[in-house]
């Protein structure tokens, strides 16, 4: 790493618009995200058909597509990097979706640049991964991409309130990092709020771990607006259907559903 500060760091709006590729023009990342969007997370899906089902949910409307970035350090296990973000980026950016990063990894700051030189229109690195989330934060505004910083379950919301005008996402763990198919925690409902007392209306709250069509719409009662989901829509025999159904959930008021 260079020991000069990136070029453009603390200009947080400046966007590089020489990353946009072809027939990009109609995409826009920073819009999607202020959105309501359910985020199929491809660490449950069939990797020797990787590009088939991530298509098969672009196909059903999934406009932020999730990639877990393991390192066996921050986490234990090891999953993929840049190489796999690059060989979707394409088939996302293709039909107007946006493809986000999610680095479950030790010092983001290292890394960060070959994941938005692959394709990743926005990253979110961990606040407990690195002492520099300003300066990590920075580095990607300066190459153009979405800043995302995820909390941890043990994590306090506090710890973005420095930042909060330098994020777009602000990702809360709903369950602990690492592993698909764990329950949702529920006490994630009460630090919701309180996420969103730190980081003000500007910045979307994702949630991701154990969201599937029951605490789905009770998360978004809480204040978050993207849904994270790897088990309810790929470990099933029906992906396109099941990120369907995640969305009809989210149309629902919490508990509706249930009085049928
Ligand atoms: C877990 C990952 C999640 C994971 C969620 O550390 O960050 O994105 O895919 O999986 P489910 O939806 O199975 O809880
Ligand atoms: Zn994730």
């Amino acid at each position: 790493m260079s020991a000069v500060a990136p070029e453009g760091a603390g200009v947080p709006d400046r966007v590089a618009a020489d990353r946009l590729a072809p027939g990009d023009a109609a995409r826009d990342p920073r819009r999607l995200l202020g959105e309501v969007l359910v985020a199929p997370s491809i660490l449950s899906a069939d990797f020797g058909a990787l590009r088939a089902q991530v298509r098969e949910v672009l196909a059903a409307g999934a406009r932020l597509i999730h990639v877990d970035v393991m390192d066996g350090h921050f986490v234990p296990p090891i999953t993929v990097g840049p190489l796999v973000v690059e060989a979707l980026a394409g088939e996302v950016r293709a039909v107007g979706a946006m493809l986000e990063a999610h680095l479950m990894i030790e010092r983001p700051e290292r890394h960060v640049a070959d994941f938005v030189e692959a394709g990743a229109d926005s990253i979110t690195f961990h606040a407990e991964a690195t002492a520099h989330i300003a300066y990590t934060a920075a580095l990607l505004r300066e190459r153009g991409a979405c800043v995302g910083v995820a909390i941890n379950p043990a994590t306090p919301p506090g710890v973005l309130s420095e930042v909060a005008g330098a994020v777009e996402v602000a990702l809360c763990m709903t369950v602990s990092p690492g592993w698909g198919g764990q329950p949702f925690i529920e006490h994630s409902l009460e630090k919701l709020p309180r996420l969103r007392a730190v980081v003000g209306e500007r910045v979307a709250i994702e949630v991701d771990g154990g969201i599937d069509p029951d605490t789905a719409p009770r998360c978004r009662a809480a204040g978050a607006s993207l849904f994270v989901a790897g088990t309810a829509i790929f470990a099933t025999s029906d992906p396109g259907e099941s990120y369907a159904a995640l969305v009809r959930s989210l149309a629902e008021r919490p508990g509706e559903a249930d009085s049928r």
